[in-house]
């Protein structure tokens, strides 16, 4: 099969962590006989400085003719200090709207082999992490009403958040169909006890529950999910939650992992058209050195060869490649942190990679 993806390489280490992930689709295309065809898409600052423009619209047509998206990073100080409608974060919300992609998969597992890369205890962590949490992503206070005026204090600010049971329906509906194919417990997480959006999503929620009797349904508020998260991250299995506390709980428990540089991640919309990233960000200190971990943006190509394209064998090959690169021991500089040895870079993590396909 020949296949078309889309390129965002974006800014920072974007393009460096893209062109990782490219050459290990490159060689399970070889591998496995299939061919895919890249092309390369402006966004976030790079579409500023070429354009004027954080997400051009020749970004979003160019989407919408491929089969997948494959997205580094956005954003960087040079950029900062723009008006909010032409900050390069603003083609990220752009796109997943404009892609229809309301469903936010964010996996954060404990890898054997870096158990010790966690801030947690050994007790803790030995339970074994493995969640995943479904962040609803084209609503919320995201994308609600909001304005600057005058109010009784003088100047003032607003941001809105509304949810349709439409909306709250279809994410639910893809956690509990996650859940199905991994270990069958969903848990809600919202602010009912002050949120009417909250308790709107509670109801709803909870109808869908009685849909699927074989799953284990809970629901927990959002502050006391940050902390179960912490005290005993082993409990959860599929979360699910709204725009906003997904993208803050989602922070949290990639630390857990104690990697933020292996997480991957899959925005999903009707189709099978997604656009993959990993959850970190443009890293601009490091961009440009060939320091930075390829790993998330490798395992988010992982993602999209399996939801996207439904070649699920050469996602597990990917998955495996990385489990068995840690296992023998390499390392980039982030994955090492304070401990002995010689951090590998971008492309030498690659080229291991590659070796163990
Ligand atoms: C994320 C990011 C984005 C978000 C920002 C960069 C707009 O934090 O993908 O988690 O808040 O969704
Ligand atoms: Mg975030």
């Amino acid at each position: 099969m020949n296949y078309q993806i889309a390129l965002l390489k974006g800014d920072g280490i974007g393009p460096e962590i893209v062109e990782s992930a490219v050459s290990v689709l490159e060689t399970i295309g070889q591998k496995y006989g299939h061919s895919f065809a890249f092309t390369d898409y402006l966004i976030g600052g790079a579409a500023i400085d070429r354009t004027g423009q954080p997400l051009p619209q020749e970004t979003v047509d160019g989407c919408l003719r491929s089969d997948s998206v494959l997205l580094g990073a956005v954003g960087g100080p040079k950029w900062d200090s723009r008006p909010a409608e032409l900050r390069p974060e603003k083609a990220l919300l752009g796109i997943r709207a404009a892609l229809g992609l309301y469903t936010n998969l964010r996996p954060a597992k404990i890898y054997p082999a870096l158990r010790d890369a966690s801030p947690l205890r050994p007790e803790i962590t030995g339970k074994g992490v493995d969640l995943l949490i479904v962040r609803e992503l084209t609503g919320g206070i995201y994308f609600g009403e909001r304005g600057c005026r005058e109010g009784k204090f003088g100047e003032e600010a607003f941001d809105t958040e509304c949810y349709s049971v439409y909306e709250i329906e279809r994410i639910g509906r893809a956690a509990f169909a996650a859940a199905k194919k991994r270990r069958g417990r969903v848990t809600s997480i919202d602010k009912a006890n002050v949120l009417e959006t909250s308790r709107l999503w509670r109801r709803t929620m909870h109808r869908l529950a009685a849909e699927y009797p074989d799953i284990a349904y809970s629901d927990l508020l959002v502050d006391n999910a940050a902390m179960q998260l912490v005290r005993d991250p082993a409990q959860f299995d599929v979360i699910v939650t709204s725009n906003m506390f997904g993208d803050i709980l989602s922070d949290e428990a990639s630390q857990i992992t104690g990697s933020i540089g292996m997480l991957p991640s899959a925005s999903l919309g009707d189709g099978t058209r997604g656009m993959y990233e990993p959850i970190h960000g443009s890293a601009p200190d490091i961009a440009g050195q060939n320091r930075a971990n390829p790993i998330a943006t490798v395992l988010s190509a992982a993602m999209l060869l399996r939801y996207s394209l439904g070649l699920s064998a050469e996602a597990d090959a990917i998955e495996a490649a990385v489990g068995s690169v840690l296992d023998a021991g390499y390392r980039t500089a982030d994955l090492l942190g304070q401990m002995p040895g010689e951090p590998l870079s971008c492309t030498e993590m690659t080229a291991k990679l590659l070796s163990k396909l």
